[in-house]
C-alpha cells in the first residue's frame, strides 16, 4: 500500500519565499520562458468573439463558429445563457477556498499525489517525472459527471454554499457544452447531436486553478504549452490576465472578460473533425503582483470510448512543432501518461485514430456499455490489485447463489510456461480485471474456489490455453466452462448444419453473426498488431486505456451472447457442451494420475437416457508421439492430422511450440476416439 502524502503546494512556496526567487523545478527551460507577445493590442491577435443570442441568424453564427474553430481553436462566447451571477459566484468560492482557508484546513481535501488525475486539492495534475519543470499553480478538481462519480463530501464545506454553486455550475457548463458541441457539429455540416452521440457518456471535471503571484514570473509557467484532451473546455477567469493562446506559432494574451466564457476547442473534435478544427495550444503565465484565478470546465468521453474521425482527411495537417507525430499504435499509452497535457498523434492518412481522455490508473477506472436484452446499460470497470475488490459471492461460490460471469485471460503466452497478466471476469452489472501482475499469486489464487466451482458458470470463448495457463502457472482446475466456440458449432450441428473439421468460430466472427451480435469487432485487429510487434504487451503496468479496452471488449459480450445460445440449444447439445468444454480445459493440461484429480466429467442426464436418445459418452485421448516426429504427425500444413479428422469426427489437438510437446489430444465419441489413436499410432510406426 503506497503511502500518500501531502502535495507540495506552490501557495506554501509563494508565502514562505516572498519576494525571492522560485525554487529550482519552476524554472522553465529558456525555450518555454515566457516573452513579452509583440502584438498584444492587434485586431487578428483577439480571439474570436460569438454572440450566442437567440436571435441571431443561424448562417451567421455557423460561419463565425466554424472560422473561429478553424483559424484558431477557441473563442469567447456571450450571451451564452448561463448567469451572470453564477459566474460570479463559483470565483467567488473558489478564491475564498484558496484566499481564506487556513492551509491546515485545505489539505483536508488533499488529491492522492500518487495517483495521476486525482479529484482535490493539490498542484501536479500528472504525477511527473522526477526531472520535470513544475507548473507554478495548485487547483481544487471536482468530477461532476456522470453523477456516479460526484463525491460532494469531498469537496469544500465553506463557504457553506461551495458544494451548491459547483454543482450548480456544474448543470449550467454542461447544457452549454451540449449546445456548442451542437453548433460545432452544424458548423461541419453534420448532424447537430453528432458530436455528443460520439462522444458516449459525458465525462466533466471542473478544475478551479489558483495560481499564486510569482516573484519571478520571466523564468516560470503557470500552466506549460498543452492542448486539452476531451471535447471541449469551458474556462472562466477573474480578472488578471495570464491565458495565452497559440496562434500562428505566437502567444496571444486571452483578455480577462468578466461576462465572457471562453470556449477550447480539445483533442477529441480534432480527432472527429479530422484535423479540420483545431484542439487548441494554451498555457498560462504568472506576474509578480498578483494572484489569478480560472475556472476550466472539461468535457470528455468515457476512457473507453473510441471517437473516430467523422470524414476522411481532406487536407494535412501541418506538423508543426507543438505537435508530435505519433503512431496511432502508441497514442493511448501517450494519452495515458499524460493527462491533459498529452500532445496528440496526428494522423494523416485518414487511417485509424484514437479515443478517450483522460486517465487515472483507480479501481474505479470508468465504465463500459454492457449489451443485453432487453436494452443496453453501463456499468463500472474494476481494475482488482486485491481480492477485497472482488463480489464476496464471487470468492466464496455457494449453491445458492449461483452466478453467470463472463470469463477471459490475457497474457504472454498463455500456456504453461507463460505469464499470466489479466483474468476478466464479467458480471451483469460490473466488469473486472483481475491484474495478476499487480496482484500476483496470492489474488489469482483467491479466485480459485469460484474458478474450479461448479457453482459458477464460466462463459468463454476458448478455453484450452487459459485453462492451460492457469493450471500450470496456478494450480487451478478450470471448471465448469460454457464454452462459446464450442456451442457454436453445436447449435450449427442441431440446426442440421454438416460439421467441417477445424472449423472454428473466433471471436470476431461469432460477434459479427447476427444471430449472436451482428458487430464488427475492429479493435480486436488493432490489439492483435501491437501483441506480434511486443509479446509483452500485457505486462506493462499501469494498465494503458487501450489495455483496459481491449480486455474489457473481450469480456463485455459474452454473457449476452450466452443468453442468446442458451434458448437454442436443446438438452443432448448442453450436455455435449459441458463434456466437451470440461475435456477441452484438460486438454493440454497432462498429468501423471490421468485427471483422477480434476472434477468429474458431467454425468449423463436421465432424462436424455430414458428417451432413448442416449449422447454418447466422450472422452479425451492423449497419444504419445516420438520426440522429433511431431512434424511427420502433422503433415504439410496440418494435412496430415486433418485426414485422419476428417475419417473419424473427432477433434484433434497439438500444444504447438508453447504447449506440451510430443503430444496428440484426442476428443471425440469414444469409437472415434479409438479410431484416430489407431490411425495415428499406425502413421508413427510406418514412420519408424
Ligand atoms: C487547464 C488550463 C488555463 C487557465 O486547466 O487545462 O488550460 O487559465 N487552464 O487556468
Ligand atoms: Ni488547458
Amino acid at each position: 500500500m503506497e503511502v500518500s502524502v501531502a502535495p507540495i503546494l506552490v501557495q506554501s512556496i509563494a508565502q514562505k519565499d516572498a519576494k525571492s526567487v522560485v525554487p529550482q523545478q519552476y524554472i522553465q527551460p529558456p525555450e518555454h520562458r515566457p516573452i513579452k507577445p509583440a502584438n498584444e493590442t492587434a485586431n487578428d491577435h483577439k480571439i474570436p468573439m460569438i454572440d450566442l443570442a437567440g436571435d441571431r441568424n443561424s448562417n451567421l453564427l455557423r460561419d463565425e463558429i466554424a472560422r473561429a474553430c478553424t483559424d484558431w481553436g477557441a473563442f469567447h462566447v456571450i450571451n451564452h445563457g448561463v448567469p451572470i451571477v453564477l459566474l460570479d459566484e463559483i470565483k467567488k468560492v473558489g478564491s475564498f477556498f484558496f484566499e481564506n482557508l487556513p492551509m491546515a484546513e485545505r489539505l483536508r481535501y488533499a488529491c492522492d499525489s500518487n495517483s495521476p488525475a486525482s479529484e482535490g486539492y493539490g498542484s501536479r495534475m500528472l504525477v511527473a517525472t522526477d526531472d520535470a519543470v513544475l507548473d507554478w499553480r495548485d487547483y481544487f478538481d471536482h468530477h461532476t459527471f456522470p453523477v456516479s462519480r460526484r463525491l460532494p463530501s469531498r469537496w469544500p464545506h465553506s463557504p457553506s454554499n461551495y458544494r451548491e454553486v459547483v454543482e450548480e455550475y456544474s448543470k449550467q457548463m454542461k447544457l452549454l457544452a451540449q449546445k456548442i458541441l451542437g453548433l460545432i457539429s452544424t458548423s461541419l455540416g453534420l448532424p447537430s447531436s453528432f458530436i455528443e452521440d460520439a462522444m458516449g457518456e459525458l465525462f466533466q471535471n471542473i478544475t478551479i486553478s489558483y495560481y499564486p503571484s510569482c516573484p519571478q514570473p520571466e523564468l516560470t509557467l503557470g500552466l506549460q504549452s498543452h492542448s486539452d484532451m476531451g471535447f471541449i473546455t469551458l474556462l472562466i477567469q477573474d480578472n488578471v490576465a495570464g491565458l495565452q493562446a497559440s496562434k500562428d506559432d505566437e502567444w496571444v494574451t486571452v483578455e480577462p472578460l468578466s461576462h465572457a466564457i471562453l470556449v477550447i476547442l480539445g483533442d477529441q473534435t480534432e480527432i472527429i473533425t479530422n484535423g479540420m478544427y483545431k484542439s487548441c495550444q494554451h498555457r498560462a503565465i504568472t506576474n509578480a503582483n498578483k494572484p489569478r484565478l480560472s475556472v476550466a470546465t472539461f468535457h470528455d468521453p468515457a476512457k473507453t470510448t473510441t471517437v473516430t474521425p467523422a470524414f476522411k482527411p481532406h487536407r494535412l495537417i501541418p506538423n508543426s512543432s507543438a505537435r508530435r507525430q505519433l503512431t496511432p499504435m502508441f497514442w493511448s499509452e501517450e494519452v495515458i501518461n499524460k493527462d491533459r497535457r498529452g500532445s496528440l498523434f496526428v494522423c494523416l492518412d485518414g487511417s485509424i485514430i484514437a479515443m478517450a481522455s483522460s486517465l487515472s490508473p483507480s479501481d474505479h477506472l470508468t465504465s463500459v456499455s454492457l449489451p443485453s436484452d432487453p436494452g443496453d446499460h453501463v456499468v463500472p470497470i474494476h481494475i482488482v490489485t486485491n481480492a477485497s475488490q472482488l463480489p464476496p459471492e464471487f470468492l466464496k461460490p455457494s449453491p445458492d447463489k449461483k452466478l453467470v460471469v463472463g470469463f477471459d485471460c490475457e497474457g504472454v503466452d498463455l500456456c504453461r510456461n507463460g505469464t499470466l497478466c489479466v483474468m476478466q471476469l464479467a458480471f451483469p452489472d460490473a466488469i473486472y480485471l483481475v491484474d495478476a501482475i499487480e496482484g500476483g499469486k496470492t489474488l489469482v489464487e483467491a479466485c480459485k474456489p469460484a474458478l474450479e466451482s461448479s457453482y459458477i458458470t464460466k462463459v468463454i470463448h476458448d478455453c484450452k490455453r487459459d485453462s492451460e495457463a492457469l493450471y500450470f502457472q496456478f494450480n487451478i482446475k478450470l471448471n465448469n466452462v460454457f464454452d462459446t466456440q464450442i456451442a457454436y458449432t453445436l447449435i450449427e450441428e442441431q440446426e442440421g448444419g454438416t460439421k467441417v473439421p477445424d472449423d472454428y468460430i473466433s471471436f470476431v466472427g461469432l460477434l459479427a453473426d447476427p444471430r449472436y451480435y451482428g458487430i464488427s469487432y475492429v479493435e480486436k485487429q488493432e490489439v492483435r498488431v501491437l501483441l506480434r510487434q511486443d509479446p509483452n504487451f500485457w505486462k506493462y503496468r499501469p494498465l494503458s486505456e487501450l489495455m483496459v479496452r481491449a480486455a474489457t471488449d473481450d469480456v463485455r459480450f459474452l454473457l449476452c451472447i450466452y443468453n442468446k445460445m442458451v434458448v437454442k440449444m436443446n438438452e443432448k447439445s448442453l450436455w455435449y457442451l459441458a463434456v466437451r468444454g470440461a475435456l477441452y480445459c484438460r486438454c493440454f493440461c497432462i498429468t501423471d494420475n490421468d485427471y483422477a484429480d480434476w472434477p468429474p466429467l458431467p454425468l449423463i442426464p436421465e432424462t436424455l437416457v430414458t428417451d432413448n436418445n442416449a449422447p454418447e459418452e466422450e472422452v479425451l485421448s492423449v497419444v504419445d508421439v516420438p520426440p522429433g516426429k511431431m512434424g511427420v504427425v502433422i503433415g504439410r500444413k496440418g494435412a496430415s492430422i486433418l485426414a485422419v479428422k476428417e475419417s473419424c469426427n473427432a477433434e484433434i489437438f497439438i500444444g504447438g511450440d508453447k504447449g506440451p510437446p510430443d503430444k496428440v489430444f484426442v476428443i471425440g465419441p469414444v469409437k472415434q476416439v479409438r479410431k484416430a489413436e489407431a490411425i495415428l499410432r499406425g502413421r508413427m510406426l510406418e514412420i519408424f
